[in-house]
């Protein structure tokens, strides 16, 4: 106060005090406010007026950001190939901006729009459509993929679900190999080989497993019954009693459900 550093409004009245600070003061460089006007960061209005020129005068998401907003955020916040996360991306501005910027990105919506407007928006983005935005000064490039969340596979306890042996499979292909389970496989013991070796699920409704004393056990007679594989196979199943010593001869690789159920 002795100072006169201490500010409490035009008239003196303002409930909080708010403390000085000099230009001659500060370090070099721009500090961070917390009010970011218009014209710095964009506006609502114009938001939306960016949005219906990229679908048509179509008013496409209630609540768009503008570009500029998320720009300035992203400018602050991260470097040229850092890794931007949106998980409630809406109509995709953070992911748009994100790839002009050059940063990678993941963006996850629940709503249908993921489909009929992140998408189209996104190719846009890469496509250097005539009508996209000027942000960071962009023309075209890159790519994006595109998927579908499936069914999880695990529960709140991290046991696996009923029924999902599909989605079980199609994660431990995915897990094991590295690339996508193509189609076709359906529910079978035998997943498919890969680099030389046999991948095999053994869980409850794939009707292999059902041979045997339980579902999903690996024995020595539910192993005669399998699809013959030569060359080394990783089997995954829930319990196995077979000893060490004969899955070393049967060059077998035993996972447990759902211990040994990796991810990349
Ligand atoms: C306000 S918008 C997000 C705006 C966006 N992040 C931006 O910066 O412009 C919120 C979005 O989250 C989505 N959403 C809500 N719950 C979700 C969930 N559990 N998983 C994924 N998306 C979700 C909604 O469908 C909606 O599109």
């Amino acid at each position: 106060m002795a100072d006169n550093r201490i500010w409490w409004g035009k008239d003196g009245s303002a409930e909080f005090p708010s403390e000085k600070k000099f230009l001659s003061e500060a370090k070099d460089g721009v500090v961070n406010k917390t009010w970011w006007p218009y014209d710095f960061a964009g506006s609502t209005r114009q938001a939306s007026a960016e949005l219906k020129a990229l679908f048509d005068g179509r008013k496409a998401f209630d609540t768009p950001k503008p570009e500029r907003l998320i720009y300035r955020a992203l400018q602050i916040s991260t470097g040229e190939g850092d890794l931007v996360l949106d998980s409630f991306l809406g109509s995709g501005t953070t992911a748009a901006v994100a790839h002009k910027m050059r940063r990678r990105w993941i963006g996850i919506e629940a709503g249908d729009h993921a489909r009929t407007l992140c998408k189209p928006r996104l190719e846009k983005v890469v496509d250097g459509a005539r009508r996209h935005l000027e942000t960071a000064g962009w023309k075209n490039g890159g790519g994006f993929r595109f998927f579908r969340l499936g069914h999880s596979v695990f529960d709140e306890g991290g046991h696996v679900r009923e029924g999902v042996s599909s989605h079980l499979a199609a994660h431990i292909w995915h897990a094991e190999t590295g690339v996508a389970r193509s189609g076709g496989a359906g529910e079978q013991a035998f997943l498919g080989e890969h680099a030389g070796i046999g991948y095999y699920l053994l869980f409850g409704g794939i009707p292999e497993t059902t041979v045997g004393p339980g579902k999903g056990l690996l024995t020595r007679r539910l192993l005669r019954s399998l699809p013959k594989f030569n060359g080394p196979k990783v089997i995954y199943s829930e319990a196995c009693t077979l000893s060490a010593e004969q899955l070393r001869e049967a060059d077998i690789t035993f996972r447990q459900i759902p211990y040994e159920i990796g991810a990349r």
